[in-house]
């Protein structure tokens, strides 16, 4: 039944060591993958694999400028019961400029009683990411058994200018399905995709959220396999939209409902002070074309104002945000949304396509990567070129959640928009792009990768993890293809 579940936050992972060396500030992290008993349904157990054993996963907090190595240790099963394979991972943190090695590459495997060690960057600016599994063939199955987690890289900027502590929520929206003794049962309808009847919020089915009448900001990740979300306010008052994939947008709007597909990140601020001590208002999934809609998936959470005894909120609703200084500007790093068109030194296309039955970007597929033996790119830009790249969603009745690694991208064409521009909620940098049904979406973009030695193999792929499984990934190479 929805709204009869309370709302939780996920855990914050606290640093095992911190400290400082010759490149500055660092910290370490532990998680281990393991199966754990979840109560998503009343009165039954749900079994999960997540780090550390939930889901979702404990949320990572890190400032700019301090490095992270997240020890990984694989404590699966050496069997996964559901495929009988054996239950590998791969960890990808989605938004971060890793050096390709540490980026979660689909047939870096680690095996059950192996432990990884990942090191991240963390310079770049304020953004909402997520950690989850990306093991080639497996990942729709690993993410729904709940290898999934947020990481939040924090800045002065963002600190400054956005809501923050209780007010500052992270909202991992997902579809699930039981069988009738309580285990989620996954049953992708072929290679299309899978949609579940139940809406997990931070693996709570539907919850209720008491909120003061303040200003609230929501990370809203759509953790899910295939399904979108058109999110909307039973009120009809607007989000005001501050945040993107690739963290705070320049200019903040306000909409009444944006579309998001699997693995966007959208911050937006819900102002509550509106409301009355008391009431009650719903955060809604209006329908968006090619999602299996079923009785209670136009419902996400349940919002009830509560008084509050502090101070009046005076927070005011930004129009538009400072973003700070680009890192690596003195190596020719431009601001994603500094980025012109004519800065672009190469153009691209990538037309997604459904050829006999397969998913395939150029009529190819990760197949084709694997016989190459890696050596098989898309492109090979030098770090720190811009280029264009224009996805063409050519496949009729599906649509696609396109994923780009390394990259922020600014959306500067939308086909299917009045004025040919991105949708009012799409500003600021993206690494996912929603291709609906005959849509082309065109993205311009900087291979900037650090500190110039970051070279190497990245993804891009359909974040439709049964697309993504059934081989929609193909692969760019920035600067030395061996690195
Ligand atoms: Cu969110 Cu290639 O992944
Ligand atoms: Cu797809």
């Amino acid at each position: 039944t929805p709204y009869t579940n309370l709302f939780r936050r996920p855990p914050v992972l606290m640093p095992a060591e911190e400290g400082v060396d010759e490149k500055g500030p660092f910290q370490k992290y532990r998680l281990t993958q393991k199966l754990g008993r979840a109560s998503i349904l009343p009165g039954l157990t749900t079994t999960i694999a997540g780090y550390n054993g939930i889901f979702p996963g404990p949320t990572i907090r890190v400032q700019q400028g301090t490095r992270t190595e997240v020890r990984i240790c694989n404590a699966l099963p050496s069997t996964n019961t559901l495929n009988g394979r054996p239950f590998s991972t791969v960890t990808h943190l989605h938004g971060s400029a890793s050096l390709p090695q540490y980026d979660g590459y689909a047939n870096d495997q680690t095996k059950p009683g192996q432990v990884k060690r990942y090191k991240y960057p963390n310079w770049q600016q304020g953004r909402t990411l997520w950690y989850h599994d990306h093991n080639h063939g497996d990942t729709a199955q690993n993410v729904y058994a709940g290898l999934a987690a947020q990481y939040h890289l924090k800045d002065p900027y963002e600190t400054a200018q956005l809501p923050q502590g209780e007010f500052d929520v992270p909202l991992i929206v997902s579809d699930i399905s039981f069988n009738a003794d309580g285990s989620a049962s996954f049953e992708p309808d072929g290679n299309a995709g899978y949609m579940g009847d139940v809406i997990l919020v931070n693996g709570v089915p539907w919850p209720k959220m008491k909120v003061k009448p303040r200003v609230y900001r929501f990370r809203v990740l759509a953790a899910t396999i295939s399904r979108s979300f058109r999110f909307a306010l039973s009120t009809g008052e607007p989000f005001y939209v501050v945040g993107n994939d690739a963290g705070m947008t320049p200019k903040v709007n306000a909409v009444q409902s944006w579309r998001q597909g699997g693995a966007e990140r959208y911050e937006v601020l819900i102002d509550f002070r509106k409301y009355k001590v008391g009431q009650k208002i719903e955060l809604q999934n209006l329908s968006n074309k090619n999602n299996v809609d079923f009785a209670n998936t136009g419902k996400i959470m349940q919002f009830e104002v509560v008084a509050d005894s502090g101070p009046a909120d005076t927070y005011q609703i930004p129009t538009a945000l400072d973003l700070g200084p680009q890192p690596f500007a003195n190596r020719g790093a431009i601001e994603v949304n500094k980025l012109t068109p004519d800065m672009a030194t190469a153009r691209r296309r990538l037309r997604v396509q459904r050829k006999n039955s397969e998913w395939t970007v150029n009529g190819e597929t990760w197949a084709d990567v694997e016989r190459s033996e890696f050596t098989r790119v898309l492109g090979n830009p030098k770090p720190y070129d811009v280029e264009i790249w224009d996805l063409v969603n050519e496949s009729g009745g599906w649509f696609h959640s396109f994923h780009i690694h390394l990259i922020d991208a600014q959306i500067i064409a939308r086909n299917t928009t009045s004025n040919g521009k991105a949708h009012p909620w799409e500003g600021g940098g993206k690494d996912v792009f929603y291709l609906g049904e005959n849509e082309t979406v065109t993205a311009l973009m900087q291979f900037t990768t650090g500190d110039g030695n970051a070279g190497g193999r990245y993804m891009t792929h359909c974040h439709n993890l049964v697309h993504e499984d059934s081989d929609m990934m193909i692969q760019f190479a920035v600067g030395d293809l061996e690195t």
